[in-house]
């Protein structure tokens, strides 16, 4: 009798507790079984097209989900157009792209089901596609339906709603700067809910995509007023980077943030940083002016893109956790630009 009383006790704490758990982690997988079953084929076909049309697409879509993520919350709030919003914070003038490719997906989905797919859940559903199909350089494949990819994939956690307003203040505040220290990085992520681990993974996906001179030139000709470049930059690149990159040269020139492999998703990033080879300030210091931790998960990870990829996925997830508006907040726009009136 005893025993069956404890048992009962157990169950009832054991469904308790699972309860708080469901409760926490809102998001879930099937979010749009019902309303919207075709939505994960849809994104993945406009995104395969976007990335086909141009391989960097993937990498500015992956952006704009960590741009959108920092900044209140996945939300989409980096959408809303409008000279007091996010799009014209430092972080993301002159730089965050893809808004088109967001607006196309959207029209795509709202034609199969109207009304019911957020914006924050599209960037989110966007960001693993392009990291698992930009890998995958061998499209007839791909639209045959096999995906020849080296990238990580991951379940996207879905039902996150779109917020009424845009945070210009938070974006310039809240977005990491390429010209911080790491322990300014750190303390960025940490405010969201990020730990060291996953800001070395999460700067893995610097393995595709560009970057402006603007956003690296001071570690060339005179970083730190050495009078020479920043000395942790292999010397054969600087002086590849001070010819595409002159003093009063045209800073929105660009050049590759994984200079070994730019269009593939995989651990060459953080080999790179071991030869010198990384391309911002905030990516070197990963491995040159560093913890024991964060130096052996670079080593890591530049060892075995296994590991790296596992730890992304997880990361990425974690970053599309951070505050979702849920339930009756915010709304689903029907133009990911404005709100609804
Ligand atoms: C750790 C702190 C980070 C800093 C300081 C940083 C900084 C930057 C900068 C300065 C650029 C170039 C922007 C330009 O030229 O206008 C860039 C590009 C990029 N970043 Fe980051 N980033 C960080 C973390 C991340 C994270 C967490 C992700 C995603 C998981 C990410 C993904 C990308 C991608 C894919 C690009 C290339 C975009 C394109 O080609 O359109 N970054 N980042
Ligand atoms: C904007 O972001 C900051 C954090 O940088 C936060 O304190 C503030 O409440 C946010 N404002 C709005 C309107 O969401
Ligand atoms: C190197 O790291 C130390 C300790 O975190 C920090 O005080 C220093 O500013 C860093 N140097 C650079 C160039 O970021
Ligand atoms: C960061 O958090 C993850 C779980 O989200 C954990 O596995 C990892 O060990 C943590 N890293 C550090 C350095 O605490
Ligand atoms: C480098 O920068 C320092 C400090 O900003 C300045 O005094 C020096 O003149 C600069 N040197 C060159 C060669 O431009
Ligand atoms: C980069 O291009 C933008 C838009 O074309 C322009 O407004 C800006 O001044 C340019 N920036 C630099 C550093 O040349
Ligand atoms: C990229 O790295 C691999 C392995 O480290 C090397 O074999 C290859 O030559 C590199 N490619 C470029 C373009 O640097």
């Amino acid at each position: 009798m005893k025993k069956t009383n404890s048992f009962h006790g157990y169950c009832v704490l054991m469904t308790f507790c699972m309860l708080l758990l469901v409760a926490r982690s809102q998001l879930t997988s099937d979010f749009y079984k019902t309303t919207c079953p075709n939505l994960l084929s849809i994104v993945r076909k406009e995104v395969q097209s976007a990335i086909k049309t141009e391989m960097r697409m993937a990498a500015s879509l992956l952006r704009l989900h960590f741009h959108d993520c920092f900044v209140n919350g996945c939300d989409a709030s980096i959408l809303l157009d409008g000279s007091d919003g996010e799009k014209f914070a430092g972080p993301n003038l002159n730089s965050a792209r893809g808004f088109e490719v967001i607006d196309q997906i959207k029209s795509s989905v709202e034609s199969a089901c109207s009304g019911v797919v957020s914006c924050a859940d599209i960037l989110a559903i966007a960001a693993r596609d392009s990291v698992l199909l930009v890998s995958s350089n061998r499209f007839l494949w791909v639209d045959l339906g096999i995906i020849l990819s080296g990238g990580p994939s991951w379940k996207v956690l879905l039902g996150r709603r779109d917020a009424l307003v845009a945070n210009q203040t938070g974006a310039n505040n809240g977005l990491p700067s390429p010209f911080e220290t790491l322990d300014e990085i750190i303390n960025k992520f940490a405010n969201v809910g990020l730990n060291v681990t996953d800001v070395v993974s999460l700067s893995g996906g610097h393995t595709i995509g560009l970057a402006r001179c603007v956003t690296f030139n001071n570690r060339l000709f005179n970083f730190s007023g050495t009078g020479a470049a920043d000395s942790t930059m292999d010397t054969s690149m600087a002086s590849d980077l001070e010819n595409l990159c002159p003093v009063n040269g045209d800073g929105n020139k660009t050049t590759a943030l994984d200079r070994n492999s730019t269009d593939l998703f995989d651990n060459h990033y953080f080999q790179n940083l071991l030869n010198g080879k990384g391309l911002l300030s905030s990516d070197q210091l990963l491995f040159s002016n560093s913890t024991t931790i964060i130096k052996t998960l670079v080593q890591s990870y530049s060892a075995t893109s296994a590991l790296f990829f596992a730890d992304f996925a997880s990361s990425m997830i974690k970053m599309g956790n951070i505050t979702p508006l849920t339930g009756s907040s915010g709304q689903i726009r029907n133009n990911c630009r404005v709100v609804n009136s």
